[in-house]
Formats: structure tokens, C-alpha cells, sequence
């Protein structure tokens, strides 16, 4: 068995940290100024289910506008689910509120997507850095407030003398590590990071990455690390979900989706990710995705990729495909046999091995 395919089997067997089952966000579409009224509906999240495991890095990926950040903040607890659960250690979070709900938020933070915006420019580093102690005094007493911080600064690779300057003292990666500095404060157990790294230049990238990968084995964290694009998370993540439209299309560990994807819409997205032999890419098939997508608040009927798929037949229009292990590969070997939501799921190598 493959050091890849054990170390999935390992992760399996585990309880989950996280439950995540029919999840769904839906934003009224309002209409009128005075009186409003409900027109329709944004189906940002329409029905997703995975788990997350201690210590391991779930890769969420999609296109924009496909709800990643909105998963996100349900996880958070900061946009309300339309319906569905989300169990911590077994606990529907979705139902807490008060101190309850306040000591699982602790368990749980946020790495947000831009450096630039997400630091308040008039807050030095350390009140950035110390903002959660003021909601959880109990991790943190005031007198030992700075050494925390500068501990903290340490450990993302900052000077620790930093503490009194302001964001704009610091490159985009350096605010990024600030940005995780403040996510570790409170000492969480999962890390939601959404597109860390996408505002920053390829070079700095890797940096971060690399330095996420660290403290997720000094801290022992679980990750949902969202990106749009399948090559960054490929590196990070132990599994990947492909998320389209409000829906999961295909979720899997690393191998099962880079190796052996099955849904057309991973097998396009994979297509476009460059592969640095030139002579592989030369021999590569690329899949092109036509048209844009669809509007959340009026999303096609029975399979929501079916306006851009080439494989897409009749019964696609009727029938919803349900995320499950297609039945041609119920007895698969391992690689293939993960949950794909095709009528038509079949394997096609989109990336050639270099
Ligand atoms: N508060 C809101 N009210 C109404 N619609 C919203 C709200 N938040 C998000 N949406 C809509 O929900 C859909 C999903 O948005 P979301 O931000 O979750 O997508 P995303 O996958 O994170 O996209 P991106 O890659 O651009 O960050 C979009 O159509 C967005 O316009
Ligand atoms: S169900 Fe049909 S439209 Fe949807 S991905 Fe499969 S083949 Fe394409
Ligand atoms: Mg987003």
C-alpha cells in the first residue's frame, strides 16, 4: 500500500472533527424600497456535506462565486445556515448560542484572504495580533499580554520587536503572517483559511504555505484551506472538495482527485493547471470550459454544470446527480472508488505524469 493511501486510511478511520451535512445558505433576493418582498433566492450553498479530520488539510476549491467564502462563514458562525448541520466533536454548532457557542468559536478560526484589507491600518501589530484576548481574557491575562504576542510573532517568523508597528510597515507576506499570528492566538483546533495566499505574488506563496504546513504540525491544527485554483491547494491539502455553484461535484483524498478525477468539472479545472515539463504539457489534453457560470439565483435544472458539460445528455436537465461513489466504481481499487456527482462519472487523466 502506497505511503498516500495508508496515511488516507488512517484518516478515515478517525472520528471527524468536523460534520458538515446538507449545509445550505440561501440570501433573499429582495425587491421595493419601503415595503420589501422576497423575489428569489441566492443559492450561495445549496445542500454540501463533508467531514473534516483532526489534523489534516481538507482543499476546497472552485471557481468564483461558487459559495466557498459562505461555507466558510457558516463555519464561523457568522452568516446563519438556511438548513442543514454542522457538528463539532459531534455537537450541532448551529443550534449554540452564549457561552457555549463563544467557546466553540474559540476552537475554531479564521484566516481571511487579503492582507490589505483584513488588518485594521490604525491598530499596531500587537493590539492586531492581542484582539482575540480581549474577547477570552482567560488565554491571556493583560500583564502577559505582550509576551504572548511576541511569542506568537516568533512563531510565524516575525521579529518579535515588530509589536509596535502598523500593517503598513509590511509586505503582503509579512501581513499574511500576521493575519495567521492572530488566527493562532486563541490556540484553535481548525483553522478556516480562506485563499490565504491568493492576493500575494507567487514567490510569497509558497512561503506561507510552507509556513502554514509548519505550525499545522507544531499546533497538531486541521485546515479547510480554499483556493480557486487546484494547483495551490495540491501541495497542502491531504483531501480536496471541487466545489460548482452552491454544490460539492467531487471530493476525494489528493490521489483520488489529481490522479483519478471522475466528474467532468474537475477534469477541466485540472486540465488548465500548467505542468512545468514542457513535454508533458505538449502531450496533455485540455478540456476548455465554455460559457460562464450561472447565476446562483437561478441555477440550471438537475445537474448545475450541465450548461457547460460536454458530456451532458437528457438526463441531466431532469435529474440531480447526488454526491456518492458512482456505481461502476463501487469495487474499484483504492484511488478510484471516491464520491462524484455524475450521471456519467467515468476516469479520464487530465494531467499527464511528467
Ligand atoms: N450577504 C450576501 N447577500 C447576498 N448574496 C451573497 C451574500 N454573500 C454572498 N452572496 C452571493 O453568494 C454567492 C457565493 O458567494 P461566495 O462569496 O461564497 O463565493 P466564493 O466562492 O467565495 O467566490 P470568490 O472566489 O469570488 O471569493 C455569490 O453569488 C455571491 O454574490
Ligand atoms: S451529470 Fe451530466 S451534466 Fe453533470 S457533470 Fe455529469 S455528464 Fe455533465
Ligand atoms: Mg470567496
Amino acid at each position: 500500500m502506497s505511503e498516500e493511501s495508508q496515511r488516507t486510511e488512517q484518516t478515515e478511520r478517525r472520528e471527524p472533527i468536523l460534520e458538515v451535512r446538507d449545509l445550505v445558505k440561501h440570501f433573499p433576493l429582495t425587491q421595493g424600497v419601503l415595503f420589501k418582498r422576497q423575489v428569489g433566492a441566492v443559492k450561495a450553498v445549496d445542500g454540501i456535506s463533508f467531514d473534516l479530520y483532526p489534523g489534516e488539510t481538507l482543499g476546497i476549491v472552485g471557481e468564483s462565486g461558487c459559495g466557498k467564502s459562505t461555507v466558510a462563514k457558516l463555519l464561523m458562525n457568522l452568516e446563519a445556515p438556511t438548513s442543514g448541520t454542522i457538528r463539532y466533536k459531534g455537537e450541532d454548532i448551529t443550534k449554540l448560542s452564549g457561552r457555549a457557542l463563544k467557546a466553540v468559536r474559540r476552537n475554531i478560526q479564521m484566516v481571511f484572504q487579503d492582507p490589505y484589507t483584513s488588518l485594521n491600518p490604525r491598530m499596531t501589530v500587537g493590539d492586531i495580533i492581542g484582539e482575540p484576548f480581549d474577547i477570552h481574557p482567560e488565554v491571556a491575562p493583560k500583564g502577559d499580554r505582550r509576551r504572548k504576542v511576541q511569542e506568537l510573532l516568533d512563531v510565524v517568523g516575525l521579529n518579535p520587536e515588530y509589536v509596535n508597528r502598523y500593517p503598513h510597515q509590511f509586505s503582503g507576506g509579512q501581513r499574511q503572517r500576521i493575519g495567521i499570528a492572530r488566527g493562532l492566538a486563541l490556540r484553535p483546533e481548525i483553522i478556516v483559511a480562506d485563499e490565504p495566499v491568493s492576493a500575494l505574488d507567487v514567490s510569497v506563496q509558497a512561503q506561507v504555505v510552507n509556513l502554514m504546513e509548519r505550525l499545522q504540525d507544531e499546533f497538531g491544527l486541521s485546515y479547510m484551506f480554499i483556493a480557486h485554483d487546484l494547483s495551490i491547494v495540491r501541495h497542502i491539502s491531504d483531501r480536496v472538495g471541487v466545489m460548482y455553484l452552491g454544490k460539492m461535484a467531487e471530493i476525494g483524498s489528493d490521489e483520488e482527485i489529481y490522479e483519478h478525477p471522475t466528474h467532468p468539472y474537475t477534469q477541466a479545472l485540472l486540465s488548465a493547471v500548467p505542468v512545468p515539463d514542457p513535454e508533458a504539457e505538449g502531450r496533455r489534453e485540455r478540456i476548455v470550459l465554455e460559457g460562464d457560470v450561472p447565476s446562483p439565483a437561478n441555477p440550471p435544472s438537475g445537474c448545475r454544470f450541465r450548461t457547460r458539460c460536454w458530456k451532458a445528455e437528457a438526463r441531466c436537465a431532469e435529474e440531480v446527480p447526488l454526491l456518492a461513489i458512482p456505481t461502476p466504481f463501487e469495487k474499484a481499487e483504492s484511488g478510484v472508488a471516491h464520491p462524484s456527482a455524475c450521471h456519467f462519472a467515468e476516469e479520464r487523466a487530465a494531467v499527464v505524469a511528467a
